[in-house]
């Protein structure tokens, strides 16, 4: 009884204590100015729930003074600037917000240096620091987001933060995007910038000045077309798209591991995470990773493989627009059509699948066309050059077209989807020979020469080893893994065991299955090295090449 009154009384204190000290703090730390009030000095405004603090602060070891606002946790890093181009000189700069709902912020001889600017103006105006992270002008009892005066979120620096919107209102003409700081010194714009283009099927790229620099593309429903999905556990992307607005926003999953995307001085946008451990922001990934991301880096109607030796390989009936500079390694003119298109029914299409989508700056959209509807447009119109699925969930809807070059394209191993390239039709009918050209000649090949090295490699589980370099861009692995089989079962030893012409026809172009090979009849064992480099030479040997680029 006596402890139990110990207890309680001793609970009452530090609740009390507790109490007091609550109560201080939120007297002293405000998140909300009205005209009478104003920041200066050390003095902050902290929101709400105490995720963010705006004030004055100095970059690096310069004395100009900026407004900004930065994580709680770490003053370091600030998320937006007001006066990024008009520093103050000295530290007697003062933030007011005005009778008429206007934030300004005064130096020393009282002359405006920054400012807000609304075209409304409200009864009782004040400025608030939301928990956001957005610095926002609005009437005192205002809570509807639409009905503010201003807000920062409208204006981004270099940070790109949960909840933001990046894009365009088109009933206001409004664009939201990040530009980068100068220099790591140096608050003003920069010469880089993330934003979505307005043009075509709108998408998420990097700029340097007027010129796309990289380019993350538009949404499938799924993910960016152009960026490797990274599983990201963090946050929860949206790309929202209809005729008065486009814009590309996250969610943080957890709010207790803070996120934000930021556009580095030089161009590199990085996704930051806050690591509690290390007090300390940890890059997660960033865009700008091999020269394929680079835009456009191989041209027009050419793809970039940053697995291949060169990157770049013009599309299948398309050919270098300069040799002699695509031969020394310079790709920026791409490559052109082999055979004119014809402008009619007669044309057809390649499908590809494991391609980065083309820009969509010059594309043309419908979510309500489907797939078959898509390609008939995309043969109605002369400059249209490719088409595929807008949106790529519940097996595809919606009709994406592209008018004009097709540029950065590159490969992907996973993640992609079907894109349908207009090709002439006699280009396709030589795309198909060639296909089983080659077929055919591969199986030549191992039943005449390159026959116990293809045993040895297939018993050792390798027989990819087997094929030209030039011959491998062309075919699939599964096909060629098919053609050397047939080939293998048709020097068996028995008779028997070898398929008769028919059906080695209709191995080679069906999916039957196929009995193992024994080891063949006209094997003869040899020593190796002699006849490996018999083999090297022969697979690096002009023949191959001369027909394969041959017409
Ligand atoms: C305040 O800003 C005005 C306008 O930019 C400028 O002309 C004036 O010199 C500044 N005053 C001081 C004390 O820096
Ligand atoms: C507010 O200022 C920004 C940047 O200076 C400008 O782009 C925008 O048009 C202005 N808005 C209004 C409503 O005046
Ligand atoms: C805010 O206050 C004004 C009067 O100052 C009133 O007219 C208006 O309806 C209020 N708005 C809300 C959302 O309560
Ligand atoms: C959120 O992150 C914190 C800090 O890393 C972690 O302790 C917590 O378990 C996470 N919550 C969820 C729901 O994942
Ligand atoms: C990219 O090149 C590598 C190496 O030549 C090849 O294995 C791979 O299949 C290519 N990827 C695509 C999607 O063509
Ligand atoms: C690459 O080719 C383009 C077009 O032919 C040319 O303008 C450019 O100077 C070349 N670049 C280099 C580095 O040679
Ligand atoms: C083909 O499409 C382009 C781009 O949308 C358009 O400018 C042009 O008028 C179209 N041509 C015809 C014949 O419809
Ligand atoms: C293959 O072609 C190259 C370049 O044209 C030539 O130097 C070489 O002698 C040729 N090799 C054979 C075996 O013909």
């Amino acid at each position: 009884m006596h402890s139990d009154q110990n207890i309680a009384l001793r609970t009452l204190f530090v609740c009390s204590l507790l109490f007091s000290s609550v109560r201080t703090s939120t007297t002293n730390t405000l998140d909300t100015i009205s005209p009478n009030q104003y920041i200066r000095g050390d003095q902050t405004l902290v929101s709400a729930g105490g995720t963010f603090q705006l004030g004055f602060f100095s970059p690096g070891k310069l004395t100009s003074r900026y407004l900004g606002i930065w994580y709680t946790i770490s003053n370091e890093i600030v998320v937006w600037v007001a006066n990024r181009e008009t520093p103050l000189d000295d530290s007697s700069g003062v933030l007011k917000v005005t009778d008429q709902g206007v934030l300004v912020l005064l130096n020393s001889s009282n002359d405006i240096v920054w400012s807000s600017n609304s075209s409304r103006t409200v009864d009782n105006p004040v400025s608030q620091l939301l928990d956001s992270g957005n610095l926002v002008v609005k009437d005192a009892n205002e809570t509807n987001p639409d009905n503010f005066l201003w807000q920062s979120f409208d204006y981004p620096c270099d940070t790109f933060l949960p909840e933001m919107k990046l894009g365009w209102d088109f009933v206001t003409g409004l664009e939201r995007y990040v530009s980068s700081w100068k220099s790591t010194e140096d608050p003003a714009r920069g010469e880089f910038s993330l934003g979505m283009t307005p043009h075509g099927l709108p998408q998420l790229v990097v700029m340097k000045g007027a010129k796309i620099k990289t380019r993350s593309g538009s949404s499938n429903g799924l993910r960016l077309t152009g960026s490797i999905s990274r599983p990201n556990p963090l946050s929860e992307f949206e790309f929202f798209l209809n005729k008065d607005e486009v814009y590309y926003k996250y969610r943080l999953l957890n709010k207790s591991m803070p996120s934000r995307y930021a556009l580095n001085p030089f161009g590199i946008a990085q996704w930051f995470t806050w690591i509690e451990n290390t007090h300390s922001w940890e890059p997660f990934f960033s865009t700008q990773q091999d020269q394929c991301e680079i835009y456009a880096f191989c041209g027009s109607y050419s793809s970039c493989n940053i697995s291949n030796a060169p990157v770049c390989t013009c599309l299948k009936g398309f050919i270098p627009k300069s040799p002699e500079q695509w031969n020394s390694q310079n790709w920026s003119d791409g490559c052109v059509r082999n055979t004119p298109l014809s402008c009619s029914y007669n044309d057809g299409f390649f499908k590809y699948t494991s391609f980065k989508l083309p820009d969509t700056s010059s594309s043309w959209f419908d979510k309500s066309k489907s797939l078959k509807e898509c390609k008939g447009l995309c043969l109605e119109n002369c400059s249209c050059t490719s088409y595929a699925n807008l949106d790529i969930r519940d097996g595809g809807s919606g009709c994406l077209l592209w008018f004009g070059d097709l540029t950065d394209i590159r490969t992907f191993e996973s993640d992609s989807q079907d894109l349908y390239i207009r090709l002439a039709s006699s280009e396709l009918d030589d795309i198909e020979k060639k296909s089983k050209f080659n077929k055919k000649r591969l199986a030549g090949i191992v039943i005449s020469s390159v026959l116990f090295l293809a045993w040895t490699l297939w018993i050792q589980n390798t027989p990819l080893e087997l094929i030209d370099k030039s011959l491998s861009d062309s075919c699939t692995i599964s096909e060629v893994l098919r053609c050397l089989h047939v080939a293998l079962l048709c020097v068996q030893q028995v008779p028997e065991d070898r398929p008769s012409m028919s059906s080695v026809v209709l191995m080679l172009s069906s999916e039957v299955a196929l009995l193992p090979p024994k080891q063949p009849g006209f094997y003869t064992e040899r020593t190796l090295p002699d006849d490996l480099s018999r083999v090297r030479d022969l697979s690096e040997n002009n023949f191959s090449t001369t027909l394969l680029k041959g017409r």
